[in-house]
């Protein structure tokens, strides 16, 4: 199933209800919420304090997207905050077993990301665990930036892997999605869009998560 999930990073921060309520209204499947500590990525975004304030006000799943350093530390406050989807990284200091496991425990479907120079078969002996693998398409950090080409091919190795396994996990897509590269992303296997740029920056972001849709269901 395809599921498209804007990015409010690339969102107007000082009306940032307003534009989680645009996305939804724009028929978004989920909301994505890139969290950044300023540690495991170069860039300070918001934290749960703040997903909370717009879980009044939005009713899509939260895609909790945490590019933080200690994940297992915080994971409690975002799923109190309202998060569903909380997804931390392979790279980061938490151990990986036991965060996955945390989130379970707290009712939260879990899910691993891998940035671009990790290969993606370091993480095959969590999937029988995950409700989603986020594969990086670009460098975390900042929206706004290009695809880069090699990230498709871990997309569809990881599809593979599936496949042969019998499991059935949502395979995310994060960076420089736009009409050019999300037909190959859907082809190589990806289920779930992230978009900030290409959505935000729209005066139509209904035509455009259409058109999205549209594109992904045609290339599978
Ligand atoms: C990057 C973030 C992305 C980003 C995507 O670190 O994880 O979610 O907002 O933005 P675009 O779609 O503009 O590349
Ligand atoms: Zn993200």
């Amino acid at each position: 199933m395809i599921k498209i999930s804007p990015s409010v990073l690339a969102s107007d921060f000082s009306r940032l209800g307003d534009e989680a309520v645009r996305a939804e209204k724009a028929g978004a499947d989920l909301l994505h919420l890139d969290v950044m500590d300023g540690r495991f990525v170069p860039n300070i975004t918001f934290g749960a304090p703040v997903i909370k304030c717009l879980r009044e006000r939005v009713s899509l799943p939260f895609d909790v997207h945490l590019m933080i350093a200690d994940p297992m530390k915080y994971i409690p406050a975002f799923a109190e905050a309202g998060a569903d989807i909380i997804t931390f990284h392979f790279e980061s200091d938490s151990p990986v077993g036991e965060t996955i496991e945390q989130i379970r425990a707290l009712g939260k479907a879990a899910s691993l990301s891998v940035k671009p120079a990790t290969p993606v078969e370091q993480i095959f002996p969590y999937l029988d665990r995950l409700s989603m693998v986020l594969v990086m398409t670009v460098e975390p950090g900042f929206g706004g930036q290009t695809l880069i080409p090699h990230t498709v091919e871990k997309v569809r190795i990881l599809r593979e892997e599936c496949v042969r396994r019998g499991l059935e996990p949502d395979i995310e897509v994060d960076g420089g999605i736009a009409p050019e590269t999300i037909t190959a992303c859907a082809k190589a296997g990806a289920n779930v869009f992230v978009a900030g740029q290409a959505i935000f920056s729209s005066a139509t972001p209904e035509q455009v998560i259409a058109s999205f849709r549209k594109l992904a269901e045609e290339a599978i």
